[in-house]
């Protein structure tokens, strides 16, 4: 009997775990839960002899995957892969997949609601202002870019997206503004929200050049990974412009610094809960198992990082 580790040291609504489990059972698979692991020897106990691995944010690191000695597959149940390392599942012959889309929406609608809370100088009372009439540039035109970008403009926002990925009809087919310098979209929005990746482009590359630029009176949106922030720049343009908001569902190494020494223009998550919704954690864990049993049973490899 094959079986599948579900890791998620933050754990998924029990309706989506119950739904893992009775598409494993279904398929005649055993589900072995870790949640809320803590420390990673146990994650490298559990994950000794499964055959299959579903994660959320957790890290699959060379170490987890060597550990993981009849491990074939893992499914990160989201979109952003930067916690598995993909050379070392390649090494070791592990299919290594995602969900993209699953999780989208949840995390789309948080963005709204960061923009709204900043736009409300984080509901302290004073006077706001309304996001209706603004401009929101959005970078990472993805799954989650562009659903945030068709209820932005519902809310009367003009949109414009920046991605090098797409062409100018794709995103001008939605309704959005194509945007080709990254320079530009931050010298011209009043929102800025990140939909980018993780990687060697992208760490830190969210720095003077780009904030400083803002502008005036303008708001940051991070709801994707925390290392594109360059944080000492992040913290000079707080420091200088006490009309600069930033907002993020993935907490800086000096959120604590900067809460208490911005509490009306900036806001973080007490741990990123973007995709923390049921409809979500449902949307992204059926997917994994179903994934799984596809490439098992029919070796479906559609969603496959590591080709
Ligand atoms: C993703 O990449 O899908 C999101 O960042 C969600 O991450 P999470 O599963 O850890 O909440």
């Amino acid at each position: 009997m094959k079986k599948v580790l579900v890791a998620t040291d933050k754990p998924f609504a029990k309706e989506a775990v119950d739904g893992i489990q009775a598409k494993a059972k279904a398929a005649g698979y055993e589900v072995v839960l870790l949640e809320k692991y803590g420390t990673k020897d146990k994650l490298l106990a559990a994950v000794a002899d499964v055959d299959a691995m579903i994660i959320r944010s957790d890290v699959a690191d060379k170490e987890v995957i060597e550990a993981g000695k009849n491990l074939k597959i893992i499914v990160r149940a989201g979109a952003g892969f930067d916690n598995i390392d993909l050379n070392a599942a390649t090494a070791c012959n592990v299919v290594a997949m995602n969900t993209p889309g699953q999780n989208s929406n949840a995390v789309a609608e948080l963005a709204i609601g960061l923009m709204i809370m900043a736009a409300r100088n984080n509901y302290n009372g004073k006077s706001g202002s309304e996001i209706h009439g603004k401009k929101l540039g959005i970078y990472g035109y993805g799954n989650v870019g562009r659903l945030l970008g068709k209820y932005a403009m519902g809310f009367g926002m003009e949109v414009v997206a920046y991605d090098p990925f797409l062409t100018k009809e794709q995103i001008e087919s939605t309704g959005a503004k194509q945007c080709t310098n990254l320079d530009d979209l931050f010298g011209t929005c009043h929102y800025i929200s990140l939909h980018c990746p993780a990687n060697d482009e992208t760490k830190k590359s969210i720095n003077m050049s780009k904030i400083g630029k803002m502008p005036k009176g303008a708001t940051l949106i991070n709801t994707a990974r925390k290392e594109v922030i360059d944080e000492d720049d992040l913290k000079k343009v707080l420091a200088e412009r006490p009309d600069f908001k930033y907002m993020a569902d993935v907490a800086p190494e000096c959120a604590a610094e900067l809460k208490e020494n911005y509490a009306d223009r900036v806001f973080f998550t007490p741990k990123k809960l973007g995709a923390q919704t049921e409809e979500a954690n449902v949307n992204a864990g059926i997917a994994a198992i179903n994934q799984i049993v596809d490439y098992f049973e029919n070796g479906n490899e559609r969603f496959r990082l590591n080709k």
